[in-house]
């Protein structure tokens, strides 16, 4: 009988880790490593947020909580999606965990069976076809290529649906791309989602507010109403309020759906932890001023690395509208051959050849479901950004 579970050898672990690992290990060696994988702000967590964990701490807000989340930021969250996307949650429709990774997982973990089939637009967040797979479900991914700015188009999603799909999985601000959905595009896949009563959509809206341009964010609940019943509308405090760390994310959606939620969490987790989650209070309840501040920052180092990407021959670099991400087109390097000898057949040949000759570590586009790419993680110093994309040039012109 083997040791481990059948369960297990279906899931590959995060390549995302890996290649931050990769790079860590490196640096160890003593060499000059320039690592663009990692996926969070390099700001700190605000003085405001972070005065809030410590009084948590200081008043004994350390014990057990409600398995789901305090009322206090129960209360908060629905504020927050009336206040930021119009939309009206009760306190008992909203759950909280530790961080939306918790969340995503908690939901595909109650609701999926075996053969269950989840339609996760390609390229993705690496987590969501493992997720599907540790859930006993099957991921159907669709490819979003260069030619719609990696955006899934209405009769892909007309496609990929079939009596066994359960969810749409739909992220926007994209990680990996940064690609937003505007109004209109949104629009089209509800109107496809409106055909098919028996799908639900599980809307990962981690990235709302790393939003550029005058972009308008919105969510499918937001601009289908009628999709409300059948939606879960997944957000958290990790990235715009820079708070990794601290592990809170939430969801709102139908009660039958977050009381099946809480079942999952109360035997694995129990609450998220008591301090986080005071410190969240304040973050939805307290200023966001710094969120514009940020965002320019943001803005200036996109452009940054847009400009010096699409400067290199066989590369393409679509503008993103959010998020703190670039997924550059690398086909016109492939079947080429890297100074130090190695022949780029594919998008993780480049970054090995990339990360081995120029220290500098991104992650390939195979990991996110859609290749020849690689992904930039541009949440870090513009001199960084400056000096490893000029290192990505050098490595392109010497291709051959
Ligand atoms: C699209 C997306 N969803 C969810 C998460 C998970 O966020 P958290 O750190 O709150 O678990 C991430 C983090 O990288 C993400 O990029």
């Amino acid at each position: 009988m083997p040791f481990l579970s059948d369960t297990l050898a279906r899931v590959k672990p995060s390549p995302t880790i890996a290649v931050t690992t990769k790079a860590q290990e490196l640096k160890a060696a003593g060499r000059d490593i320039i690592a663009l994988g990692a996926g969070e702000p390099d700001f700190d967590t605000p003085d405001h947020i972070k005065a809030a964990g410590i009084r948590a701490i200081e008043e004994g807000k350390t014990r057990y909580t409600a398995v789901d989340g305090i009322p206090e930021l129960k209360q908060a969250i629905c504020a927050k999606f009336k206040r930021d996307n119009g939309l009206d949650y009760a306190p008992d429709q909203v759950s909280v965990s530790s961080g939306g990774k918790q969340v995503l997982f908690n939901a595909l973990m109650a609701t999926l069976n075996e053969g269950d089939e989840v339609v996760i637009p390609a390229p993705y967040w690496v987590s969501y076809p493992d997720m599907v797979l540790l859930a006993g479900g099957v991921p159907v991914c669709v490819e979003a290529k260069l030619d719609t700015n990696f955006k899934l188009t209405p009769a892909q999603l007309e496609a990929a649906i079939t009596p066994k799909t359960k969810w749409l999985i739909f992220n926007s601000p994209s990680n990996p791309t940064g690609a937003g959905y505007s109004r209109a595009e949104l629009t089209a896949l509800t109107d496809v989602l409106m055909r098919h009563p028996h799908v639900w959509v599980m809307t990962d809206d981690m990235y709302e507010h790393l939003a550029f341009d005058g972009f308008e964010f919105c969510t499918p609940a937001e601009v289908e109403p009628r999709l409300y019943a059948r939606t879960l509308t997944v957000n958290g405090v990790s990235k715009a309020y820079a708070m990794t760390g601290w592990r809170i994310g939430y969801a709102a959606g139908p009660k039958e759906l977050i009381t099946a939620m809480r079942k999952i969490q109360s035997q694995s987790t129990s609450n998220p932890c008591s301090i986080s989650q005071y410190a969240a209070v304040e973050a939805l309840n307290g200023s966001h001023d710094f969120i514009a501040r940020n965002n320019e920052v943001f803005v200036r180092r996109r452009n940054l690395v847009v400009e010096m990407l699409n400067a290199i021959d066989g590369v393409t670099c679509p503008v993103p509208e959010g998020a703190f991400y670039v997924y550059p087109d690398i086909s016109g390097c492939i079947g080429k051959t890297a100074k130090g000898g190695t022949k780029i057949e594919t998008d993780e040949d480049f970054c090995t050849a990339l990360l081995e000759e120029h220290g500098v570590a991104v992650v390939f586009g195979a990991a996110f479901g859609l290749s020849p790419n690689f992904r930039i993680s541009y949440a870090t110093s513009d001199a960084a950004l400056k000096e490893a994309c000029t290192r990505i040039q050098a490595f392109c012109a010497a291709l051959t």
